[in-house]
């Protein structure tokens, strides 16, 4: 059988290595794609969840991280840096650990997922917390970049993107072309922009069948794509897009508008129900992943989606990250002796 070597081995001429670049790789990419029997039914369309959420540190983060640590490796860095709403810190702790680098995370206090703060301090980052949000914390990375002798591992960093278009690839692999509609959540708005070069430079090459439309959904308190102009204290439960101004504004806004497409937002509400009927249907996302499915279905609701199109969410972290969120929403656990009669009685089998 094919084993997964990692997305810069599996799309290395596509990749901005040579045979010298020293890969470090934790094998991330090669993730699922899977059909969706209740959104399909539900829209009329076919629609098919990227689950990015089951790479190596649980979010789509590896695949720029792989490629962006292999080259802070190449050209003789020491350390690393990054700012983060969660994600981004704990794969760059992983990767950089596994390169032997140092690394540094600066995370907004207290708007990181549990799950997230543990693997950067499980891979040996050095955490730094401010009173403040991601922004901040991006501007004073890039501050320190700028000063001091560290690489800068935001999305900001060009690597991070080429490595993350690998998604768009893996995807019309996986499907056999591209989808005609395409949807996912936006932050920083890195991911979208890679995810559209990465469909075009396929499309160049004659491997799609044409281009999807994008579809890109910003939480409703934290929407600046949508509004027009920075928000400046972005809201919502999905923390990992809690950003008031992303650095990759202007090719979030191409994408979307070349495409034919859009940015939209969603509001905690809508990403809530959607991450519910997705945990339902035994797919476990984190919530800010949720909000490309609530996309989904406020497309459907506003007749916008044409049945018999094929249609890709994109999962973009796991729900494992940020278990207290799940756990509020849910029915508590029962307690009973260990019986058989009592264990009957509860499972409703007599
Ligand atoms: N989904 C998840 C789970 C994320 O962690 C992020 C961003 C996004 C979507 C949005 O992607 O920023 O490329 O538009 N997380 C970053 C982080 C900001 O620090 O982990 P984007």
């Amino acid at each position: 059988p094919h084993v997964w070597r990692g997305i810069i081995e599996e799309y290395r001429d596509r990749m901005p290595v040579t045979d010298a670049t020293p890969v470090v790789t934790l094998r991330e990419g090669g993730t699922p794609l899977i059909h969706s029997e209740a959104l399909s039914a539900l829209t009329g369309c076919e629609v098919h969840l990227k689950f990015d959420g089951s790479n190596p540190t649980g979010s789509f983060k590896d695949r720029g991280m792989t490629m962006a640590i292999t080259k802070a490796k190449e050209e003789g860095a020491e350390a690393v840096l990054c700012a983060s709403t969660g994600n981004t810190s704990a794969s760059a702790a992983a990767y950089a650990g596994k390169a032997g680098l140092t690394c540094g995370v600066i995370i907004p206090k207290g708007k990181i997922a549990m799950g997230k703060l543990a693997q950067a301090l499980v891979h040996g980052a050095k955490v730094i917390q401010i009173e403040g949000n991601f922004d901040q914390a991006l501007t004073l990375c890039r501050k320190l970049a700028d000063t001091y002798p560290v690489g800068l591992v935001n999305s900001v960093n060009p690597y991070r993107i080429d490595g993350q278009r690998s998604g768009a690839w893996e995807i019309v692999d996986q499907l056999g072309r591209a989808p005609d509609v395409h949807c996912m959540p936006v932050g920083n708005a890195g991911n979208i922009t890679a995810y559209w070069r990465g469909y075009r430079e396929y499309a160049a090459d004659g491997l799609t069948g044409g281009l999807p439309v994008m579809r890109g959904y910003q939480a409703a308190g934290a929407a600046p794509l949508v509004l027009g102009h920075p928000v400046e204290k972005p809201q919502t439960i999905a923390t990992a897009i809690r950003i008031g101004n992303p650095a990759s504004w202007e090719p979030a806004v191409e994408a979307a508008r070349d495409s034919g497409g859009s940015i939209r937002s969603v509001t905690d509400r809508e990403i809530i129900a959607a991450f519910r009927q997705l945990a339902r249907a035994g797919v476990f996302a984190e919530m800010a992943s949720a909000s490309s499915v609530a996309g989904l279905l406020q497309l459907h609701a506003a007749g916008e989606l044409e049945p018999g199109q094929t249609v890709v969410c994109v999962l973009t972290g796991h729900g494992l990250k940020d278990p207290e969120w799940a756990i509020a929403g849910a029915a508590d656990p029962v307690t009973i002796p260990a019986e058989l009669d009592a264990a009957a009685r509860e499972l409703d089998l007599v």
